[in-house]
């Protein structure tokens, strides 16, 4: 199935948090992995099952260590595992220092995430670089998504990034702007600045920045988190991304819109 790679450019614009809204709400089976090389947040905001804490030893870098042996789906999935709520995820290191001895493991993980096969794969790849060690999960994924806000410095570092990934990537590329959902305006300038670039950024989000919903995916959630704004907007974001990677497999024949016999 497919992979979509989620970054952003600088700052911390919310790409973990679209991560776990995404995944929560992906309409086929979905893994979340973490592949920011600054550290794991999963494993710190969130619990498993029943509210227990995650197994940290669990993830990256044992399927690293595993993947010496080869590496499936199988393989990804043994070194996964569920979050309260149910989203499948692979934690992340848990300090930058563990990613030195990952670096063969980068180029074979994306191509193998992109051609799971019942999954899709959304990749938390933190910040990327020119020199990021996780450039290699960008480059295979069939969808780039940058995060940013709306603010003038996160747009002009995503248009710098923008411009170098372009000539190292094939995949489409999209862009979440996480703003207050009354500042169109200022998601509207983000476009702009977009427009007058020569790359082409099909794919334009709008998620809301909201308190209320984040929380939830930090740990501190109170309330209803379907109704609040982060999730209102994320829904149709998901199915429109989710819509846009599905392979022809996903297709499911009981439901075609045949006329009976
Ligand atoms: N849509 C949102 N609305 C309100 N707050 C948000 C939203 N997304 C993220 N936040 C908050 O902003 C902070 C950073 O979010 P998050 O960790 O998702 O960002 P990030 O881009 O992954 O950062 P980093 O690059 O440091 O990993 C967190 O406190 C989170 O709760
Ligand atoms: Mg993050």
């Amino acid at each position: 199935m497919a992979l979509v790679a989620l970054a952003s450019a600088k700052g911390s614009p919310g790409v973990t948090t679209a991560g776990l809204v995404l995944g929560a709400l992906w309409p086929r089976q979905v893994l979340l992995a973490e592949c920011d090389p600054s550290g794991s947040d999963v494993a710190i905001r969130m619990t498993a099952p029943g509210g227990t804490p995650l197994n940290s030893d669990r993830g990256l870098v044992s399927l690293a260590a595993a993947s010496r042996k080869g590496l499936g789906d199988d393989v990804i999935h043994s070194h996964s595992q569920q979050l309260d709520g149910g989203l499948d995820v692979l934690l992340g290191v848990r300090a930058p220092e563990q990613v030195g001895g990952m670096g063969g493991l980068w180029h074979p993980l994306g191509i193998t995430f992109n051609q799971m096969q019942q999954t899709d794969v959304l990749a938390d790849c933190g910040r990327i670089g020119a020199t990021s060690p996780q450039l290699p999960i960008i480059q295979s994924a069939r969808l780039i998504v940058m995060v940013c806000s709306a603010t003038g410095s996160s747009v002009a570092h995503l248009r710098e990034r923008l411009a170098a990934l372009v000539h190292h990537v094939d995949a489409q590329l999209g862009v979440i702007v996480v703003a207050d959902p009354k500042r169109r305006d200022g998601v509207k300038q983000v476009w702009s600045v977009l427009d007058a670039m020569s790359v082409p950024v099909r794919h334009r989000w709008h998620l809301a920045y909201d308190p209320v919903g984040a929380a939830f995916f930090d740990g501190r959630g109170h309330g209803r988190l379907e109704k609040t704004q982060l999730i209102r907007s994320a829904t149709d974001i998901t199915a429109e991304m989710a819509a846009l990677v599905a392979t022809p497999h996903d297709f499911d024949m009981a439901q075609a819109a045949f006329p009976t016999a």
